[in-house]
């Protein structure tokens, strides 16, 4: 199992170091524009093998995307990442010719590739993937919804002073502030709805911190997070690496799925080794509806800014 990653900065070595030390890969290659970025990277990463125990094949590679030929999977984080006070949106103007760019050179060493799309504004470079390359749309996902639930996860076990094991809950919609769209109805603690545990008002302001979640932490780190973000990709890479039938919510192009069509926006999905191996129909409440609808206009009116 060959898997590339592109983009050798805080999200992309995360993501490379959770692959390597779930040993499910037998070679990772970094690769990034940066003069032996990708190399010393991969070269510390490799040094830490002895010690975390992984036989996992690191390298890394300037820009020489021959390395990453007949990679099976390969996830995108190259691109800018936000400062303070900005929105993932504001991203696009220079992430777009970098994704377009990395997804075309990619394809071309890898035709039967699958490709993760981690770079911002997310949903719409997933999109923007979808309209400039020939591959089938199982083969291309956005990580997002891995990440907020991850987070919505987060804070609902701090509201309730439980251990995060104890806790279930899906993100949905569109990876941005304003858009996600927290499952609050469907979250469990140990199959018990949370709702069970917290008030309404608790529970509000429990999806009103998940959905700024990244804004947060950029906020604290003067950049974006990438621990939760790296470990949320080696979670799909994983499942779709070992066949794992696992569900996620992930950015997908829809076909009139959720009453939306010509999107890719965050849905239940099954991972396996196709990719996108089916959309989950998950029953909403009237109000969850909405809010994916509203999510969803957001998401359009970014891919709007693309020049395609
Ligand atoms: C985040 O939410 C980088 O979009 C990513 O942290």
């Amino acid at each position: 199992m060959k898997v590339t990653v592109v983009g050798a900065g805080a999200v992309g070595a995360s993501c490379a170091e959770y692959i390597a030390i779930k040993n499910f890969a037998s070679e990772v290659v970094l690769v990034d524009i940066k003069e032996g970025y990708a190399e010393g990277k991969a070269m510390d990463l490799m040094q830490t093998a002895s010690l975390n125990g992984f036989d996992t094949k690191i390298t890394g590679s300037t820009s020489d995307y021959s390395k990453t030929a007949n990679s099976d999977i390969a996830v995108i984080t190259s691109g800018i990442p936000r400062k303070p006070g900005m929105t993932r949106e504001e991203l696009i103007g220079i992430n777009a010719g970098i994704v377009k760019s990395v997804s075309a050179s990619l394809i071309e060493h890898s035709p039967n590739v699958i490709l993760i799309v981690v770079s911002n504004p997310m949903d719409t470079m997933t999109y923007l993937v979808h309209k400039t390359t020939d591959l089938p749309k199982n083969k291309i996902i956005g990580m997002g919804g891995a990440l907020d639930s991850a987070r919505f996860k987060y804070r609902l076990a701090e509201a309730m002073e439980a251990p995060i094991s104890d806790i279930d809950g899906m993100v949905i919609g569109g990876h941005s502030d304003k858009g996600m769209v927290p499952l609050t109805s469907h979250a469990t603690r140990n199959s018990i709805r949370v709702s069970e545990f917290l008030s309404s008002d608790r529970l509000e302001q429990v999806a009103a911190d998940t959905k700024v979640g990244g804004a947060t932490l950029t906020g604290l780190l003067g950049t974006s997070a990438w621990y939760a973000p790296g470990a949320a990709v080696s979670a799909l890479v994983q499942a779709i690496a070992c066949d794992q039938k696992k569900m996620f919510p992930c950015s997908t192009f829809l076909e009139g799925e959720y009453g939306l069509n010509d999107i890719c926006i965050g849905v239940p999905v099954i991972l396996g080794k196709n990719g996108i191996e089916k959309i989950v129909d998950v029953p909403l409440s009237e109000a969850e509806k909405t809010k994916m609808q509203e999510s969803a206009e957001g998401v359009t009116k970014t891919n709007g800014l693309l020049e395609l």
